[in-house]
């Protein structure tokens, strides 16, 4: 078994971000596995460790990473056994230096934050152009309910406006919606400058029809974050 061998600069460093994440698992811990593109590279890592004899137990936080984590042997199992989880390791759309991030590029939010909620610690890999001052240059992803989603989708539009955030607000696949694992709708919010996460993020759960936001902002723990030739660390590996 070989690691996957990139060669897209760009990628290099997710995976350099990877693979230091990797250092910090031990045989016995109870993971949590990211989904996308850089959580692709975690899982691969995780994998070849796993071939020469490391023991863990991971859940996936998406079909797309079950499948991926299946076909290199990792053993998983259902959250709801395991209970607690020592440490989950997933990508991000973008992050701040206080560990507030915006997730869901990939739809994989509702999942990914349960799972990160049932976690002791998470660790966001990253390239470091996911870096920023302020969350909300990246579309706030929102899943929504299928059912009479537009009347959702304006009730958020008011919500933005009350917390001072003009929405662009598109339905993910347009006239071919992208459905969730969890067979619902995506949102991509454009807002601009998210002044206040900490207070849109429960109004935004106020929304009848809202299943869960790409704001992330009590989970991660600690960072990796990749650049061509560094590599830098925020919060606790
Ligand atoms: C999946 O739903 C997302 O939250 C991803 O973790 C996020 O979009 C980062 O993905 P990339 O590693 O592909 O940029």
């Amino acid at each position: 078994m070989s690691l996957l061998q990139p060669s897209e600069p760009i990628e290099i460093m997710k995976q350099k971000a990877a693979l230091r994440a990797l250092e910090t698992v031990r045989s016995g811990m109870k993971l949590g596995l990211g989904t996308g593109s850089t959580a692709r590279y975690f899982v691969d890592g995780l994998g070849q460790k796993c071939a020469e004899g490391l023991e863990v137990v991971c859940v996936p936080t998406s079909e797309a990473t079950r499948a991926q984590a299946a076909e290199l042997g990792i053993a998983m199992a259902e959250l709801g056994a395991l209970g607690r989880l020592d440490l989950t390791v997933d990508g991000a759309d973008e992050m701040t230096r206080d560990l507030h991030l915006v997730k869901g590029g990939g739809g994989a939010l509702l999942r990914e934050k349960i799972v990160a909620a049932a976690s002791d610690a998470m660790i966001v890999i990253a390239d470091d152009t996911k870096l920023k001052e302020h969350l909300g240059a990246y579309a706030l992803p929102v899943e929504v309910n299928k059912f009479a989603h537009e009347t959702t989708a304006a009730s958020l539009e008011a919500v933005f406006a009350s917390h001072g955030l003009a929405a662009a607000l598109s339905l993910r696949g347009g006239a071919s919606p992208f459905e969730t694992d969890g067979g619902h709708f995506i949102y991509d919010c454009v807002l601009g400058k998210i002044e206040a996460p900490h207070e849109l993020a429960p109004a935004l759960l106020g929304v009848p029809g809202v299943v869960e936001h790409g704001l992330f902002l009590t989970y991660a723990t600690g960072a990796v974050l990749a650049g061509a030739d560094s590599l830098t660390e925020l919060g606790d590996l």
